[in-house]
């Protein structure tokens, strides 16, 4: 019997469905048998986001500091066969429910010397975050062997106000002229063929998975006109956070205040790096060919485009 656990947690239930849609041909198996592990904040994060409570918890997140969980609902003494974490993407970081679970001891046990798919459902900056994951897996004793992201499907400009409007009025097409945000229903069935991918592998032989088990299969999808823009925003983020977690708590004025001024300046950020950065990736791309390609082929491991 092959055992696979599954750790997640979704807000608008998306991630969840991409995960189910994953699992179901692993759960179809009798020779394999799937755990689910769903991580609940002691304090809940609330839903759709009030405006300023969005950015509140900005700090934490991108410091990666961990919160509260309720207790987590697993035997952590199991080994796992395979473990799939599925978590989203904050301000180009792990959702704070997965980089606390990566906190805790039950993942330090759960994961030392297991194979792990990373399962990534987010609107489409997801790279320092997997950096980021990378970091904690390696830290934790575990081997990333897959990664599999879908990402929203209005693309990157249309993202930019589709998915924030989507967080704060609770609606995937709150107004008419806003495309809808999130990832395509298509894509999220389709995902069902990484599930088949594993079981094929798991039911294989009873060896330990060693190597991705997803290669081309379409797992991810790597826009190289993203690279420059998640490195030069992931640096500003850490030096904001710093400064606005020395500000005051969570729930401070002055954090309040100093978030605003925030606000303002990654608006700016967004109306001018991301798009100048792209637009200089794009005119310099034949000059910089073979390093693109190398970067790429980096952020697209380890299951590749
Ligand atoms: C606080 C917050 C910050 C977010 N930051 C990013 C981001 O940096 N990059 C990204 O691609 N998506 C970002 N998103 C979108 C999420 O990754 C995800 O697509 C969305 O929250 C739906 O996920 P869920 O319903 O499964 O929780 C953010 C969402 C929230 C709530």
């Amino acid at each position: 019997m092959r055992h696979v656990l599954v750790v997640h947690f979704s807000q608008t239930g998306q991630l969840d469905r991409l995960a189910q849609s994953v699992c179901a041909p692993l759960r179809e198996h009798d020779g394999i048998e799937v755990d689910f592990l769903a991580l609940e904040p002691a304090e809940p994060f609330p839903f759709p986001w009030p405006f300023l409570g969005f950015f509140r918890i900005f700090p934490e997140t991108v410091l990666m500091k961990p919160q509260p969980l309720l207790p987590l609902a697993v035997d952590s003494g199991k080994r796992y066969d395979l473990v799939i974490l599925a978590y989203q993407v904050w301000f180009l970081s792990p959702s704070l429910p997965c980089t606390s679970f990566l906190a805790s001891a039950e993942a330090a046990s759960l994961l030392k010397d297991t194979p792990v798919v990373t399962l990534i459902g987010c609107r489409n900056m997801w790279l320092m975050a997997q950096e980021k994951v990378k970091a904690r897996l390696q830290a934790l004793g575990a081997r990333l062997v897959d990664n599999v992201v879908l990402t929203d499907a209005c693309g990157t400009a249309a993202s930019f106000l589709a998915t924030p409007l989507w967080m704060f009025t609770g609606r995937q097409k709150p107004y008419s002229w806003v495309p809808r945000a999130g990832i395509d229903e298509q894509e999220l069935a389709a995902a069902s063929r990484f599930g088949d991918a594993m079981t094929r592998r798991l039911l294989a032989d009873q060896q330990p998975i060693e190597a991705p088990m997803l290669a081309g299969l379409g797992a991810v999808k790597v826009d190289e006109k993203l690279i420059a823009s998640e490195k030069v925003g992931n640096r500003s983020f850490t030096l904001w956070s710093r400064l606005l977690s020395a500000l005051g708590p969570q729930q401070s004025r002055r954090r309040g205040v100093g978030l605003v001024v925030y606000i303002v300046f990654l608006l700016c950020l967004i109306l001018t790096v991301v798009p100048i950065t792209a637009l200089l990736k794009k005119l310099l791309a034949p000059l910089f060919k073979a390093r693109i390609q190398r970067e790429k082929a980096y952020f697209a491991g380890p299951s590749g485009e």
